[in-house]
C-alpha cells in the first residue's frame, strides 16, 4: 500500500513540476489567491472532498500524537498565514493535514501593507513576505466559523495585534489580542499568540519582558477563565539567545502549554540569500523590510527549537516550524523536540503532495529507529543535560533551568 501511495505521489510530484512554472508566471499574491479559490471549491461539497482525499490522503497510527489533550491523527500541520481569513477548512483534512493554524487574526479590521508583498526566491526554495497581517478582523471571522464543524482536524487560531498604527500603545495592544481571542474562545483547539509578526509598522513590543508580562497576565486572567484550550506562544526567528530565554522564562511564569518557533527570518542576517537570488536587487525586494521562509530559516529554527527544548527540558509543547521540505526536515524538528510542525512553503514549491509524502516518509524514518509511535521520537536526538540535586528542586519546583546549554 504505501508503494502505491508513494508512485501517487510521485506522479503529482512530476505533475507539480511541470505545472509550476506556469503558476510561477503569475505574481505571488495573485497566485496565492488564485490557489485559495481552488481550495475554496474542493472543499465545498462531498464529492470533490472525497476524490481530493484520494489523490492526496493518508493516515497511519503511528502518526497519532496527543499533545495538550488534544488528540492529532498526524503531526503535519498548516502554519500560520496561508489561511488568513480561515476559509480552507473543509479542504485540509482530505490534503492530509493533521492540522491547520489559522489567521493571523487581528482584533481590527487590518487591510495590511502597500505595494507588492511576496516575492519568490527560487534558489533559494524562499518566500518574502511583506503581508503586514491583512485579514478581515476577528469579528468578521469569527461570526463566519461560529458553529464550524472541523470534523478531523484540529485547528489552532492565531492571534496578532492589529498592524494599523504606528505607535505600540502597550494597553491598546493587550485589548487588541484579548479581543480577538475573547471573540474565538468556542472555535477550534488551541490558541497561538503571535508576538513576532516581522511585517508591522512599531516592531516586535512584547520581546520586552515587562510588556509580556502584561500580555501574559491579561491572557490568564481574561482567556483562561473562558476557554481551557492550549495557548501557545510564537517567537520570531532571530532573537538572541538572551531575548530567547527571556520569552521562554516568561512562558514558564505565566503557565502558557508552548510556543511555536520560529517565524519568519529578516533579510537584514540573511543577507547572502538575497545577493544569490537578486545580484543586483534593482529595487525588487522592499529594502529592509518583510522576511524569508523557507530554506533560509530551516537551520535557524532548527537551532532555536533544540535551545528551547533544552533550556524547558521538554515541559512545554513545541511546534516547530520553518523550512519544512522533506520528512528528513520533518524528523529533525521531531527529535530536535517538536510533538507538532507547521509548514507553508514546501506547498509551494514541491506540490500539495508532499503533505502527505512527508506523513509517509516519518511513518518510515519512526520505523528505521525502532520506535512504535511519534511521542517516543520527540526529542530523541537532542539529549538533555544531566542535572544536579540542585537544579532538579528547581525544576520541580517550576522554576527555569539556569544551567541549560545551547545545543
Ligand atoms: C505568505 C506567508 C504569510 C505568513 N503570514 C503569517 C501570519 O499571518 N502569522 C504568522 O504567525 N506567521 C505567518 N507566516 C509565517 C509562517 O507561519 C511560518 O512561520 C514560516 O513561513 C515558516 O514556515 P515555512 O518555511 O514552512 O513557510 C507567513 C508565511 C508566509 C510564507
Amino acid at each position: 500500500m504505501s508503494f502505491i501511495i508513494g508512485l501517487r505521489n510521485f506522479v503529482f510530484k512530476v505533475l507539480y513540476r511541470i505545472f509550476r512554472p506556469i503558476i510561477f508566471l503569475m505574481d505571488p499574491e495573485q497566485a496565492h489567491y488564485t490557489l485559495k479559490k481552488g481550495g475554496v471549491f474542493l472543499g465545498s461539497n462531498p464529492i470533490t472532498r472525497a476524490i481530493t482525499s484520494l489523490l492526496f490522503d493518508y493516515n497511519h497510527r503511528m502518526l497519532n500524537i496527543e499533545v495538550d489533550g488534544i488528540k492529532y491523527r498526524n503531526p503535519v500541520g498548516l502554519s500560520a498565514g496561508f489561511d488568513k481569513d480561515g476559509e480552507l477548512t473543509k479542504i485540509y483534512p482530505s490534503l492530509g493535514f493533521g492540522l491547520a493554524e489559522l489567521g493571523s487574526f487581528t482584533g481590527e479590521v487590518c487591510p495590511g501593507n502597500p505595494g507588492k508583498r511576496l516575492f519568490r526566491m527560487v534558489k533559494s526554495k524562499s518566500i518574502v513576505v511583506w503581508y503586514g497581517l491583512n485579514n478581515l478582523g476577528a469579528e468578521k471571522i469569527s461570526s463566519r466559523l461560529a458553529n464550524a464543524d472541523f470534523g478531523r482536524l484540529k485547528v489552532g487560531i492565531n492571534a496578532a495585534k492589529s498592524n494599523v498604527t504606528p505607535e505600540f500603545v502597550l494597553e491598546e495592544s493587550i485589548r487588541d489580542y484579548i479581543k480577538t481571542l475573547t471573540l474565538f474562545k468556542d472555535i477550534g483547539d488551541y490558541f497561538t499568540i503571535n508576538i513576532s509578526c516581522p511585517n508591522t509598522q512599531d516592531g516586535e513590543p512584547f520581546v520586552d519582558k515587562a510588556n509580556l508580562d502584561a500580555l501574559l497576565i491579561a491572557v490568564n486572567q481574561k482567556i483562561r477563565t473562558i476557554s481551557n484550550k492550549p495557548i501557545y506562544i510564537k517567537l520570531a526567528a532571530d532573537l538572541s539567545l538572551a531575548e530567547i530565554d527571556v520569552i521562554i522564562d516568561g512562558c514558564i511564569e505565566h503557565k502558557m502549554d508552548g510556543v511555536v518557533l520560529t517565524n519568519l527570518a529578516k533579510p537584514d542576517m540573511n543577507q547572502e540569500h538575497i545577493a544569490a537570488e537578486y545580484p543586483s536587487n534593482l529595487g525588487v525586494l522592499p529594502k529592509g523590510k518583510g522576511a524569508m521562509s523557507g530554506l533560509p530559516l530551516q537551520r535557524i529554527s532548527t537551532n532555536v527549537i533544540r535551545h528551547v527544548y533544552r533550556r524547558t527540558r521538554g515541559s512545554m509543547t513545541i511546534i516547530g516550524v520553518g523550512g519544512i521540505f522533506t520528512a528528513k526536515d520533518a524528523y529533525e524538528k521531531i527529535t530536535s523536540g517538536a510533538s507538532l510542525l507547521h509548514m507553508i512553503t514546501t506547498m509551494i514549491f514541491d506540490g500539495p503532495q508532499n503533505i502527505n509524502e512527508i506523513n509517509r516518509g516519518l511513518v518510515q524514518l519512526l520505523k528505521e529507529d525502532g520506535f512504535t509511535s511519534l511521542e517516543q521520537a520527540v526529542g530523541s536526538r537532542n539529549p538533555l543535560p544531566i542535572l544536579s540535586q540542585e537544579s532538579v528542586d528547581l525544576t520541580e519546583s517550576n522554576d527555569v533551568n539556569d544551567s541549560a546549554e545551547v545545543a
